[in-house]
Parts: structure tokens; C-alpha cells; sequence
């Protein structure tokens, strides 16, 4: 099932890329206590990972880069400072909900190890936190991020702030992290920020399916989702006045000189964001000004980025409150509780993964 129109041109490259770094990957590292985990195996693996989606994505046509490399360190501190602008509404109402909701959802689940997928800095998840620690005597939080940075961070702000609850950070991908679900269940994969939004559909349905694969019957999943509303509010959210996202955009590039020596000119690269209204989604753009070469030293190619390019670097799709929870049943979810702010600006959506049905076999049907 689709929620926006197919045909995308990016998707089908998106997926390859996937693929791709399914290639170079090893598998996802053992856990371990009160720590965060880089897998060693991996350091020169991402380079060349880094590099090839690079490559990959600047000679298609349209041209675009993963979001997912938006968060090195000063992209996640930058992130960070984008949350705290005043147009940028999604963080302060997701948190609002949460405030309100967290211990409604505690009483709901019971008592689970609370994953989380893209955590960030886990600021909002402190409200989560604080009501399972209010209720049981040790907590498990695992939270997941391909910025190790910035899960130390969270992981030093918790263990002051909670110390009965012990956290096992993963610097890693989605991904590769689905596996230690079913470790840890019985379990609640939080998943917020609508970090689901910068998933094409195709992208989407690959989630999703790999969650319900990997998650125990029973288990739950919370879900932030920024819902479709005013334009106007996404257009100022996307371009800040103080021009923070510019600078996170710019980052990307910047990333690009610094770990793949690159030298592109900051200079010719300019933010662009706007809803695209028939697709219900933020599309982000650099603009190229100037002609670049690109040069990718791990894998000793130049690629030419000719003036006036928009290189897609992200999406943040908006969605329908009845058309996500209809989507989500065909991965075999059900929609326990839906919590949103007053606006109905954002929704919070609890979901429980469902037993498998036995399949029928041909001679039943
Ligand atoms: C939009 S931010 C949301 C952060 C936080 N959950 C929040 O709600 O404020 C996305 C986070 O996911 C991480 N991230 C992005 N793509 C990822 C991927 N493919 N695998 C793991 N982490 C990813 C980023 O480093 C970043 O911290």
C-alpha cells in the first residue's frame, strides 16, 4: 500500500544504495553493558561506504545524497541547534505529547527494554525514561545511531540524570541494529523525531517489513509522525531565519571534503527547501552555483556537478493519521493508542507487532 503517488524517480536509485551498503557491511556487533558500541570492523568499511554513496548518487539523474550522512559530529550538534529554533515545531510538540503520554504508555506495555532507532541526543526519551525508571527497579534503554558522537553525549546525560537505568548504545544503522531486537525483548522500538519521514516509499516498505521480521509478537513500537497541515508552517520550519538548516545542508558537503577530500567550494552550495504539496513532503536541495569536481579519494574518481544541479539530500514526508495506521497494518501492526497535541500538529502512534497468522496452504484456500 502507497500513501503519496507512485513513481518517484529517486526511489529505485535509493534502494540500490542499500543494497550497496548491504555489500560492504560486516555483521552487526555483539552487545555489551553500560556502553556504546562502534564496531571496529567497520571504520574503514564506511569510508568506502560514504564514498560509494557519493559516487552513486551524484552521477544519477536527478542527482541526490543519503540523509543519513547529514549526521556526522557537527551535524548531530547542528541538528541539535535546528530543534531549538522557533519555527522548527516538531521537537517541542513531539515533546509536549510525551510529557503529557509517558506514563500512560508505561502502564500500556508494561515493563519492556526501550530500543530506539535514531535517538540523537535522547531528549525527548528522558520523559519515557523517567516513567519506566518511576516503576521498575533497573531499566534497559539501547539506543541506536550512526553518530557515535552524539550517543556518548545521551549516554552521559542519562547515567546522571537516571542512574538505575542502564544504557547500551550501538553506533550503527537501522539496519543492521534489527537483529539485537529480538535479544532484547520483551521490547518497545521507539522510533521518533518522524524520522520516518525521510524514507521514500519504497524505503518505507523495506522498514517496515524489516521491523516486523525482526520484532517478537507482542512487542511494541512507538512511532512519531509529523502530520500534513498548513504549507506555510513547513516552508518556515525547513529554511529558519538564523539559518541553521542551511548550515546542516552545508555540512554534508563540507563532510564530504573533509573525509573523501573532495574540495568543493562551500561557497557554490546554497540550502533550498520547500513542501512539495502534490507528494505531501519537505524536499531539500543544495544548488550547485558553480560548476564542481568532485574528487573522491578512496575511490580515485572525479565526478562533475555542472551549475544550477539540485542535488536532493533529503525528504521529510507528512502524513494522514488514518492513512498510517491503515499502512501499518499490512506489516502487522496494530494500532493500540494514538496521541497527539491540541494542534493535531503530530502524532504519537503505539503500536503492538501482531502473532503471525498461519499462512493457508494452497489446497485451503
Ligand atoms: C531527525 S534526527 C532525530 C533525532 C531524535 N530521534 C529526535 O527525535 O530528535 C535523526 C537521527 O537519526 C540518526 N540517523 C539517521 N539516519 C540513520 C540510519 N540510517 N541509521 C541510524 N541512525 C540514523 C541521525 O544521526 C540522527 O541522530
Amino acid at each position: 500500500m502507497s500513501l503519496i503517488p507512485e513513481g518517484d524517480p529517486v526511489a529505485s536509485r535509493r534502494l540500490s544504495e542499500a543494497e550497496l551498503v548491504a555489500s560492504v557491511s560486516p555483521d552487526a556487533p555483539d552487545s555489551d553493558v553500560d556502553s556504546v558500541i562502534v564496531d571496529p570492523r567497520r571504520a574503514g568499511a564506511a569510508t568506502l561506504e560514504f564514498a560509494r554513496s557519493v559516487a552513486l548518487g551524484l552521477s544519477d539523474t536527478p542527482p541526490w545524497l543519503h540523509s543519513r550522512f547529514l549526521y556526522d559530529d557537527i551535524g548531530s550538534r547542528l541538528f541539535e541547534e535546528i530543534c531549538e529554533q522557533p519555527e522548527y515545531y516538531l521537537t517541542r510538540t513531539e515533546a509536549g505529547i510525551l510529557e503529557q503520554c509517558a506514563s500512560r504508555i508505561r502502564e500500556a506495555t508494561g515493563p519492556v527494554t526501550l530500543i530506539e532507532l535514531g535517538s540523537g541526543n535522547s531528549g525527548k526519551t528522558d520523559y519515557l525514561l523517567a516513567a519506566y525508571a518511576a516503576t521498575e527497579p533497573s531499566v534497559r534503554y539501547v539506543p541506536i545511531d550512526v553518530s557515535a558522537g552524539i550517543l556518548n553525549q545521551a549516554k552521559d546525560a542519562i547515567s546522571v540524570r537516571h542512574p538505575t537505568v542502564t544504557v547500551t548504545g550501538v553506533a550503527d544503522t537501522y539496519e543492521r541494529a534489527f537483529p539485537l531486537f529480538k535479544e532484547f525483548s520483551p521490547a518497545m522500538v521507539l522510533f521518533l523525531g518522524s524520522s520516518i519521514g525521510n524514507f521514500d516509499q519504497r524505503e518505507s516498505d523495506v522498514f517496515w517489513q524489516g521491523v516486523s521480521d525482526a520484532l517478537s509478537p507482542r512487542d511494541f513500537v512507538l512511532l512519531g509522525v509529523d502530520l500534513v497541515k498548513e504549507e506555510s508552517l513547513f516552508n518556515a520550519a525547513y529554511n529558519d531565519a538564523a539559518g541553521v538548516t542551511a548550515q546542516f545542508t552545508k555540512n554534508l558537503f563540507a563532510r564530504i571534503n573533509r573525509e573523501l577530500g573532495a574540495g568543493i567550494d562551500l561557497d557554490a552550495v546554497e540550502h533550498v527547501a520547500h513542501y512539495n504539496s502534490e507528494w505531501q513532503r519537505v524536499e531539500i536541495y543544495a544548488r550547485f552555483l558553480s560548476r564542481q569536481d568532485v574528487y573522491l579519494e578512496p575511490l580515485d574518481r572525479t565526478i562533475v556537478v555542472p551549475k544550477r544541479t539540485m542535488v536532493m539530500t533529503e525528504i521529510s514526508r507528512k502524513y494522514d493519521l488514518e492513512k498510517m495506521k491503515e499502512y501499518l497494518r499490512c506489516y502487522d501492526f496494530a494500532v493500540r493508542e494514538v496521541f497527539t497535541d491540541k494542534k493535531r500538529w503530530f502524532g504519537l502512534l503505539l503500536l503492538q507487532r501482531l502473532p503471525q497468522m498461519p499462512r493457508k496452504s494452497a489446497d485451503q484456500r
